[in-house]
């Protein structure tokens, strides 16, 4: 079994924090492990709760979108996980003990698929991996050099859908990715929109 594979084993069976009492399933991540693109977000929701996926529903579907219009998909070039691996109840923020608790596990998972970029979807994994004071509408759109990686934070996929006027700066951001990606990945990457 791969190290990926046995720290997922520990993930689903976990119970170190009080997440694993309310959750239904523990959702560990997503996509392709050698990839050179990771995408963090801050925890799971219903569906996700609901089938052990990362971003199903709603944010799922758009997340995809701006994946597809920049040439990437879930299951090539990204691998995609959260700040926590339970939902926590009624999609509330996770709390610092419940992110201090399970972050162990995001960065062994990071340094096992070894990205050479990251992607931080809003404030709570900006701000859990980054800087705790770090403000998103400030940091968005900068790479950042974190422990030889380079990172780049973004508007999480609900804020678009609560607010449409985000839709420009992530595309923004997302051009900056695709550029990032043809330099230090595939200087014939091809992205219908970018
Ligand atoms: N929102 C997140 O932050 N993560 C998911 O996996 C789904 C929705
Ligand atoms: Fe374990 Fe993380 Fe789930 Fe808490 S959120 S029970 S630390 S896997």
């Amino acid at each position: 079994m791969s190290e990926l594979k046995i720290l997922k084993q520990e993930v689903i069976t976990c119970t170190k924090c009080p997440l694993s009492k309310t959750r239904n399933k523990p959702v560990f991540g997503n996509g392709n492990p050698n990839a050179t693109i990771m995408i963090i977000a801050e925890a799971p929701g219903y569906y996700e709760d609901q089938s052990g996926v990362v971003f199903q529903g709603k944010s799922g579907e758009l997340l995809d979108k701006v994946l597809a219009a920049s040439g990437f998909n879930r299951k090539e070039h990204i691998y995609i996980s959260n700040i926590v691996k339970c939902r926590p109840p009624n999609n509330r923020p996770p709390n610092d003990t419940e992110k201090t608790t399970c972050l162990p596990y995001l960065y062994k998972q990071i340094e096992l698929i070894d990205p050479k970029i990251i992607i931080l979807l809003g404030a709570t994994a900006l701000k859990s991996l980054v800087d705790p004071n770090a403000k998103i509408s400030q940091i968005r759109g900068q790479w950042i050099d974190w422990k030889n990686r380079l990172v780049l934070p973004t508007y999480h996929p609900s804020a678009l859908l609560r607010n449409p006027k985000l839709k420009r700066p992530v595309w923004e951001d997302i051009k900056k990715v695709v550029a990032k990606y043809r330099e230090l990945i595939n200087p014939d990457h091809y992205a219908a929109y970018c």
